[in-house]
């Protein structure tokens, strides 16, 4: 049996990442006598050059055919953002997709390799302590999905607004995907929320606290969001699995991605019930760097390690790749600029192939 995929690669750098991926996958496929059905779709800047829309039918289409989507990234650059090819209706296009597949658990973990601990932005006596963080990002629901939004009025009585609203059936669904996550990990969880403040988030903890209730085994934590980002910054060692609603996880996200020091080596899994994923790289489509043959394609090879054992519960093939790129990562032989080193996007996928050659 073939795993279909639907491989949107998407803007700027996610090509070239993309290509890499790809290599790795193919490589995996030999070794572990597997079947992958690679069919690529466009999406963002890349889709509306020809269809004039950025999330178009014929995409969907190949997704909703496929067994689980690997995604690279969208987006343009800060100065031609105001082109219709990079408007707004580009972001939405990644909205559109994590609703239209409810894709509502997203897995982002944050981890700081020893090997690179001069990278991140903590102090080396932070750094050295280590950060293995997964952040569970409730990804369908919350302020970007809630109504009423939108703008009504004029001059001065202009309003614009947005509404966050959960229910017990959503809270329930993601707080659960981050026990067990926890119950595999270092098992502690600590529930991010704004409950001194906000209804909505007071309703987030009462239902996290009754879970919590089901899982003894796991060391349980609350913390407001304004606390917990500065935490990630005083001690993220603290942490295992931070649980938080969709805007908050995609601010705290970004700021563990950052102590890490590299965002391009983190991998992300947005999850639907049943097998069904999208999984892309934590980084976006850095359109600064994109073409030079630079960038860094770790982030999207772990996208697609995740993709095996998540979609498609490939365990060993996923371990592999990631094997090899942690042995990769601690030689520092064969490294990108981001990380220091000269070497290009497709030397860095050659490397970790030939690493699963030989492994
Ligand atoms: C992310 C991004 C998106 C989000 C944007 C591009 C819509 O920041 O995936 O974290 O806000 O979810
Ligand atoms: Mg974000």
């Amino acid at each position: 049996m073939a795993y279909k995929v639907a491989v949107l690669p998407g803007d700027g750098i996610g090509v070239e990442i993309m290509t890499e991926a790809i290599k790795v996958l193919k490589q995996v496929a030999t070794k572990y006598h597997l079947e992958f059905e690679l069919k690529e779709g466009l999406i963002g800047g890349a889709a509306w050059e020809k269809f004039r829309d950025h999330c178009p039918e014929e995409t969907l289409e190949l997704c909703r055919n496929s067994d689980a989507i690997l995604f690279g990234s969208i987006g343009g650059s800060v100065e031609e953002e105001h082109l219709p090819k990079w408007e707004n209706g580009n972001n939405k296009s990644l909205i559109r997709l994590r609703k239209e597949f409810d894709l509502y658990a997203n897995l982002r973990p944050a981890k700081l390799y020893p090997a690179l601990a001069s990278k991140s932005s903590l102090r080396a006596d932070l750094a050295e302590k280590g950060v293995d963080i997964l952040i569970v990002r409730e990804l369908t629901g919350g302020i970007y999905f809630g109504q009423p939004k939108g703008r009504e009025g004029s001059g001065d009585e202009e309003r614009a607004f947005d509404t966050m609203v959960y229910s017990r059936r959503e809270i329930n669904r993601i707080a659960k995907v981050a026990f067990d996550a926890a119950r595999s990990r270092r098992k502690k969880l600590a529930c991010v929320d704004k409950a001194n403040v906000l209804t909505t988030m007071v309703f987030w903890r009462e239902v996290v606290d009754a879970m919590a209730e089901s899982y003894p085994d796991v060391e349980y934590q609350k913390l407001y969001v304004d606390n917990a980002a500065m935490q990630l910054v005083r001690d993220p060692a603290q942490f295992d699995v931070m649980l938080a609603g969709n805007l908050f996880a995609d601010i705290l996200s970004d700021e563990a991605a950052a102590i890490t020091g590299s965002i391009g080596l983190l991998p992300s899994a947005s999850l639907a019930d049943g097998s069904f994923g999208m999984y892309e790289p934590s980084g976006g489509s850095a359109p600064d760097i994109a073409g030079k043959g630079i960038a860094n394609p770790i982030a999207q090879i772990l996208s697609a390690a995740f993709m095996l054992k998540y979609s498609f519960h490939l365990d060993q093939a996923s371990s592999a790749i990631e094997k090899a790129v942690d042995e990769l990562i601690a030689e520092g032989k064969v490294r990108t600029p981001d990380l220091g080193g000269s070497h290009t996007t497709s030397d860095v996928g050659d490397a970790i192939v030939e690493k699963l050659l030989t492994a």
